[in-house]
């Protein structure tokens, strides 16, 4: 059973997906041949654009619609340049040139575009359009601050954003996104996604194939146990850059994004189960109503389409010292667990990493997900905070996460966490030391610097100084204690200006 299972992986070297009304079956012989590129070179729809092939200024952006557990169709953004073809198999792709046939028939929001001239050279338009659609259809009435959300991770060099920001703002009051092609024709397209899945594909046998898609964990556990380097691709947020700017070979490469035993956050009594491809956009649903004041924190990772497409279990697999998902895990006390064919072992997040650029997993193993004590039962202080260059769309230089709990006649628990201080996330247990010794919270500020300093020698790059990052790690914990010492959480307090 489990032999033709593999045998059937290996044998369909084709993927399947409709773009716009059209389906779309194509013989793979490239793994790593870009989204954009088959849309712009092999289809020749060149609405989409290519800016600058790493994610970060949203002018290739479309729509990727994927069946959800209720069987409707969910449409959400992504950046069409960093992901590969087999990862939008079986799924109904939108992009901008199926939008309108003639200039005499835009769709409302190109009209809408036009009414505000939200465009001037119109090279960032089609990203910007798409993100707008993806967001009201997301979001029926968005306010401002969705609005300016929605287009983070779209930049425009000419027309300046007011305009795009009015039409958006036109949009959402005037325009009734119920009556669009897409949410009236939903059902129709869950249908052909669910005949896509069983869709049988006659292929001759192809010994040489280098890619797979596994469905289910068996098959991925069976992939990885018979391929120990291949490359694993869950939301390609970082793999489409290695590709794109580092010229990598990632083959064999095994892309995980359909199976749906990793997407799932669970929530018990006294834990939570997060698996290891929910995605940030599906770990903020959760985090507003347990962490609602993280949410800003999590708004600033990337931009939406990042937000759609990058996994928890990605950016805590690839070891990165300045991730932003590592540094809460760790301070909840997070758990992960790793699997393979053979074996699943539950380490703490913290033990992950163990210095750069080697992390506690084996190349025929796999994240499965994470758990953190479900926080609905707990009283405890927990704050996290993001320093980068620009406010949005920006990599950190430096992220400290802070959790305290005190509760009657137990000993206190203090997690304090930092990113881009050394070459790992880590924790500071002298400042937590420090902390617990104080339940006054009358800190020295020599005492903060030397404890500090005893846990951290960190780098000077091109982000920051090593003087800058020591100063800041200082002034983010000082920042928590000024939290906890004040006893209310101004909205200004979880953001870092
Ligand atoms: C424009 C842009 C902005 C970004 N902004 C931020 C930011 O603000 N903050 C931040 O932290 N990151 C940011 N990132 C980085 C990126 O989003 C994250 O690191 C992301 O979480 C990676 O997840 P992924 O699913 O895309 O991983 P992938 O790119 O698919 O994989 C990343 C690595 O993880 C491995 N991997 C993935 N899933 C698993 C698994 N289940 N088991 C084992 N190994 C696995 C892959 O083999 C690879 O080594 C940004 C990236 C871009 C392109
Ligand atoms: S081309 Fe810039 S995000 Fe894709
Ligand atoms: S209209 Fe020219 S880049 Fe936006």
């Amino acid at each position: 059973m489990l032999r033709s299972n593999i045998t059937n992986i290996q044998t369909k070297n084709m993927v399947k997906f409709y773009l716009n009304n059209n389906l779309i079956k194509k013989s793979i012989n490239d793994p790593q041949e870009t989204l954009l590129d088959f849309l712009r070179i092999n289809q020749n729809l060149k609405g989409t654009k290519e800016g600058c092939a790493e994610g970060d200024c949203g002018a290739c952006t479309i729509l990727i619609g994927k069946l959800d557990k209720d069987n409707k169709v969910i449409y959400k953004t992504a950046n069409s340049c960093i992901l590969f073809l087999p990862s939008i198999d079986n799924s109904h792709l939108i992009t901008i040139d199926g939008l309108s046939n003639s200039l005499e028939n835009l769709h409302p929001i190109q009209e809408a575009f036009v009414k505000f001239s939200g465009a001037q050279c119109g090279f960032c338009t089609p990203g910007f359009v798409m993100s707008i659609y993806g967001l009201l259809l997301k979001t029926k009435k968005p306010n401002k601050s969705e609005i300016l959300n929605a287009i983070q991770g779209n930049l425009c060099r000419c027309t300046g954003y007011g305009p795009i920001i009015s039409a958006a703002e036109e949009l959402s009051e005037k325009y009734f996104i119920s009556n669009d092609v897409l949410v009236k024709n939903n059902k129709y397209w869950a249908q052909k996604l669910n005949e896509l899945k069983s869709y049988n594909i006659q292929e001759k046998e192809n010994s040489k194939l280098d890619y797979f898609i596994p469905k289910n964990l068996t098959q991925l556990k069976e992939i990885l146990h018979r391929n120990e380097n291949t490359t694993i691709v869950a939301g390609s947020t970082d793999v489409g850059l290695w590709v794109n700017k580092q010229f990598k070979n990632i083959r064999p490469v095994v892309f995980i994004n359909q199976i749906n035993a990793l997407k799932s956050i669970k929530i018990t009594k006294y834990k939570v189960s997060i698996g290891s491809l929910v995605t940030y956009s599906d770990f903020q649903d959760f985090i507003i109503s347990y962490f609602p004041n993280l949410i800003e924190y999590i708004n600033r990772i990337g931009g939406d389409q990042i937000r759609n497409m990058g996994t928890i279990g990605g950016n805590i697999a690839n070891g990165s010292p300045i991730g932003d998902i590592a540094p809460l895990l760790i301070s909840l006390g997070g758990k992960m667990q790793i699997s393979s064919k053979e074996k699943s072992k539950k380490i703490y997040v913290e033990d992950f990493f163990i210095e750069y650029g080697h992390q506690a997993i084996s190349g025929n193993e796999y994240i499965h997900g994470f758990e953190i004590s479900n926080p609905k039962n707990k009283k405890f202080e927990f704050k996290a905070y993001k320093v980068s260059k620009r406010r949005y769309e920006d990599i950190s230089t430096i992220t400290g996460a802070f959790y305290y709990e005190n509760i009657l006649n137990k000993k206190p628990v203090a997690r304090f966490a930092f990113g881009g201080m050394a070459g790992i996330p880590k924790r500071s247990k002298s400042l937590e030391n420090l902390f617990k010794e104080n339940p006054e919270n009358n800190f020295d500020e020599n005492n903060i610097e030397t404890a500090i300093k005893s846990d951290f020698q960190p780098l000077t790059d091109c982000r920051a100084t090593s003087q800058y990052r020591q100063r800041v790690a200082e002034n983010l914990f000082k920042k928590f204690t000024y939290f906890v010492n004040n006893e209310f959480d101004r909205e200004e307090i979880s953001r870092v200006s």
